[in-house]
């Protein structure tokens, strides 16, 4: 298909079929665009709606974003996951909070240079807020253009990366980048999606060599399987006179700057002796302590699957062996922000 067709048609979807309401849709505050995108990345939009909502509820500007306490923050963010984004969000509302006076950088390159931002969120937000034109390329783009013009090229190799970007880069609409880019991810979620895609109602369907050529389901190809890493976390709760021990995680691990219990983990399931046997090498726990036992509860990220169980009792003194622990009050705790396993675990506490 000839590339100016491709846009014609894109657009004119855009007009007519695009049904999809967003709160950040048209709006020019590059501060709403940042945050929504942010909050986008690694997340349904369905899901980020409310998150962005309380955002800018709590946050109206980048100056309230940079002046607000840390934990606040994450404890907004709290369920969305890819805790470094929220790490990421605060140092960049500092910086343009302080450093440019609130005003947002107005160049895709100046804009890149910013923590947390990379080359799809710089060409969002130099499109939408200052009609700049700059493609977005992202999993959603990648798959329509896959599609539409039949490339083969696995897109994980830098051979198909880079094919699809120029290929992006050249359908690019540079009189309207903005409805154009903000049209093909549109596109990209309600029609042409990863599994059972919509294309009896698709504006490319006589063109589209995937479809033509039966090749929709096999469409984009990737060479790479992701593994995913079990991982099994055994936490444990005592209670000393309504407190329980709590730390912030500070590795360069999952969850950082999130909150946690004591914990043990395991590569694969381990059988509740042995666990027992060494909370009380340890000394969180006596041999002869009663204990409560949580059912398993199953978090899945894209390359792990955590499996959590909370082993709860209750203290009768406040041992020296939680190192490192804070103890904060259990009707506190809502507070705090934690993974959402852990949320999950202390609604039914
Ligand atoms: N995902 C990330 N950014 C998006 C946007 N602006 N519109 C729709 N889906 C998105």
């Amino acid at each position: 298909m000839i590339h100016n067709l491709f846009s014609r048609y894109l657009t004119e979807w855009n007009r007519t079929g695009n049904k999809r309401k967003m709160p950040w849709k048209g709006v020019k505050d590059p501060y709403k665009i940042w945050l929504s995108e942010i909050i986008l990345q690694q997340t349904r939009v369905d899901q980020g709606l409310k998150y962005y909502e309380n955002f800018i509820h709590n946050f109206p500007t980048v100056h309230d974003l940079a002046q607000a306490d840390e934990k606040k923050v994450f404890k907004l963010w709290e369920g969305l996951g890819y805790y470094s984004r929220c790490k990421n969000l605060i140092i960049t509302a500092r910086k343009i909070s302080e450093e440019h006076n609130g005003r947002f950088p107005d160049s895709y390159e100046a804009i890149l240079q910013l923590k947390g931002i990379g080359p799809y969120t710089a060409a969002a937000i130099a499109s939408f807020a200052f009609n700049l034109p700059h493609a977005v390329i992202d999993g959603n783009v990648f798959r329509v253009l896959a599609r539409v013009f039949g490339i083969r090229e696995p897109i994980d190799t830098t051979v198909g990366k880079k094919i699809i970007t120029r290929l992006a880069e050249q359908l690019l609409d540079k009189q309207a980048p903005g409805t154009y880019n903000q049209a093909i991810m549109d596109f990209g979620a309600t029609v042409c999606m990863p599994a059972n895609p919509n294309c009896r109602q698709c504006p490319f369907q006589n063109h589209c060599i995937a479809y033509k050529e039966d090749l929709v389901t096999l469409l984009p190809v990737k060479t790479k399987k992701t593994a995913v890493r079990a991982r099994y976390f055994y936490f444990f709760l005592p209670v000393y006179r309504a407190t329980v021990p709590v730390r912030e995680r500070l590795g360069k691990d999952i969850w950082q700057h999130l909150y946690e219990f004591p914990l043990i983990e395991k590569t694969t399931q381990t059988p509740p002796g042995e666990i027992m046997q060494e909370a009380v090498r340890k000394g969180w726990i006596k041999k002869d302590t009663k204990t409560a036992i949580s059912p398993v509860y199953t978090q899945k990220l894209s390359h792990q699957l955590i499996q959590s169980v909370f082993i709860s009792y209750q203290l009768r003194e406040k041992s020296g062996c939680f190192e490192g622990y804070g103890w904060e009050k259990t009707r506190a705790l809502k507070t705090l922000p934690f993974p959402r396993t852990i949320t999950q675990h202390l609604d039914n506490f």
